[in-house]
């Protein structure tokens, strides 16, 4: 028996993951932070390998981490969990962060409280890293709530609505529609919902091998909705 459902009873938060290279700032969202020791206060936290934040947190053993909070509106989700700096400058018109003593980027409003740290180890586990983190510097920024992964799914997260070409390659676009064909050529769709973070697969078909773009996820965390 392995129902991948049990794993949505085990209680996260949501972070921003922040890394600093050669003066390039990114940022992820993750859900994947906990602390597991108290002195030194160390903290776990765990990143995907195709993450660009990853390969700077990789490159550099600093990043810091700020606790998102029931009021972070979807577009900051949007902003920094369903694109990657390798395609965008996440921090070009986002300007609601203070630099921390390590360099790293921490969010002002939107959050309850930060980490700083530097990476002490890293494990390799298949498809993610886990970096083990000691914690520098840290502090309450608000008395806002932080939230649950739970609250995110019931009440903030919003349909994301990608265009699958026929190959069954992701699209989006520009201007927002989803791209049908012409009266009397267009296909049949299906739509496969990511139930790790809500990402919305269209075509036929969800081929076997299909990866989530957002969260890296395998076909088997699909569902059609
Ligand atoms: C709600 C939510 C939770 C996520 N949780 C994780 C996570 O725990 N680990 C992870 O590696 N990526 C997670 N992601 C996906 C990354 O934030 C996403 O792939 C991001 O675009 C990576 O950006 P980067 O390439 O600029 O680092 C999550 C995304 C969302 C929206």
């Amino acid at each position: 028996m392995m129902n991948e459902k049990a794993l949505f009873q085990i209680g996260y938060g949501l972070y921003l993951v922040a890394a600093n290279e050669n003066g390039k700032d990114n940022a992820c969202i993750v859900n994947t932070v906990m602390q597991v020791t108290q002195n030194p206060i160390r903290l776990l936290v765990s990143v995907s390998n195709q993450n660009l934040t990853h390969d700077m947190i990789k490159n550099t053993g600093k990043l810091t981490v700020s606790v998102l909070t029931e009021k972070t509106p979807f577009s900051v989700y949007s902003h920094f969990g369903y694109q990657s700096g390798k395609k965008v400058d996440k921090f070009e018109d986002f300007e609601d962060v203070t630099r921390c003593a390590n360099g790293c980027y921490r969010l002002n409003r939107n959050s309850s409280a930060y980490f700083c740290g530097n990476v002490c180890e890293s494990f390799a586990l298949d498809t993610h890293t886990m970096f083990l983190v000691e914690v520098t510097d840290a502090d309450i920024v608000s008395s806002q709530e932080p939230v649950t992964y739970d609250f995110y799914q019931k009440y903030v997260k919003q349909p994301y609505k990608p265009v699958a070409k026929k190959s069954g390659a992701v699209k989006t676009n520009a201007d927002g529609t989803n791209g049908a064909g012409k009266e009397g050529t267009e296909e049949k769709t299906n739509s496969y919902v990511c139930k790790i973070c809500g990402y919305v697969y269209e075509g036929e078909s969800l081929p076997e091998d299909y990866i989530c773009p957002i969260c890296k996820h395998g076909a088997s965390d699909f569902e059609k909705l």
